[in-house]
């Protein structure tokens, strides 16, 4: 299990917008836009974080970041006090956008991330066990052309669940799901979540799936983002969000904060 600290993160893109059109032209070199503005950040070992906050506000990016997949203009990210330099094999990352490899079937796609299991029949039982999670028996050997976006989505999820990594990122892991395979997806999620207690930080915007399923919440606000709030949420599991007083003032609370005057 591992535990993640986020250090005064900033990151800043380059504009790269304007072409210089004749030799009269002066390039506008300097032009950059702050998205992370010193994020700071502690998560615990076997910790499920989920962020939320506007779009555009930075998350992918500052998930990107932790995961190593890209690089900070300023502050660290220490994963088990050890700064990092790039993605490892130890956590593993579901995309906002598809992550399949188009030219492999369900199964291989899953598999790729178990090649390093020498037993074929221990590797296979977990494939196998992993794709029914999900419910695509039947599509082992269907390209990811072939399948819908909901299913795409259920076998990125088998893929990244499977290797049972230290760390999981997941980037909106439910968006593309129908409502029913996204409820159900999420217990699956909340279920390994408990038995394997993985170190788990999720970006999503749905602001109930955070409710239902985080320990702590944090709320990112307009970019340059920074962090507006961090919330604990000590409730029992399952949780219920229109029976828990609790979490339906939170609800109403991050509603607004995002800039939703919400009347249910
Ligand atoms: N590679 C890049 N080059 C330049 N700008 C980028 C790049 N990636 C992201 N950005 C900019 O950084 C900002 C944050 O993008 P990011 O994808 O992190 O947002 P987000 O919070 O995940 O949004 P969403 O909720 O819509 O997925 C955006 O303004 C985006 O245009
Ligand atoms: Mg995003």
């Amino acid at each position: 299990m591992s535990k993640i600290k986020i250090e005064n993160l900033q990151k800043r893109y380059f504009e790269r917008r304007s072409r210089l059109r004749s030799a009269d032209d002066v390039p506008d070199s300097g032009k950059q836009i702050c998205v992370l503005d010193g994020i700071d950040l502690e998560i615990e070992e076997g910790e499920m974080v989920c962020i939320l906050g506007p779009s555009g506000a930075g998350k992918s990016t500052l998930l990107r970041i932790v995961a190593g997949h890209d690089n900070a203009s300023a502050g660290r990210i220490l994963i088990n006090n050890k700064e990092i330099n790039g993605p490892s094999q130890d956590n593993i990352f579901v995309y906002q956008q598809n992550g399949l490899l188009p030219w492999y079937s369900v199964w291989e796609n899953v598999e790729l991330g178990l090649r390093h299991i020498e037993d074929e029949e221990e590797k296979n039982n977990r494939i196998h066990e992993f794709i029914d999670i999900v419910e695509l028996t039947g599509f082992e050997y269907h390209y990811p052309h072939q399948l819908s976006g909901g299913m795409q989505r259920r076998a990125e999820l088998a893929r990244a669940l499977a290797v049972n990594p230290d760390i999981l990122f997941m980037d909106e892991p439910f968006t593309g799901l129908d409502y029913l395979t996204h409820l159900k997806i999420r217990e699956e999620v909340i279920n390994m979540h408990s038995y394997y207690q993985k170190t788990t930080l999720m970006v999503t915007h749905f602001i109930d799936d955070a409710l239902i399923m985080a320990d702590r919440i944090v709320v990112l606000g307009e970019r340059p983002a920074k962090v507006k709030m961090v919330e604990k949420l000590d409730y029992a599991r399952p949780r219920n969000i229109e029976t828990e007083r609790g979490l339906r003032e939170l609800r109403d609370q991050i509603f607004l904060m995002l800039g939703v005057s919400y009347v249910a």
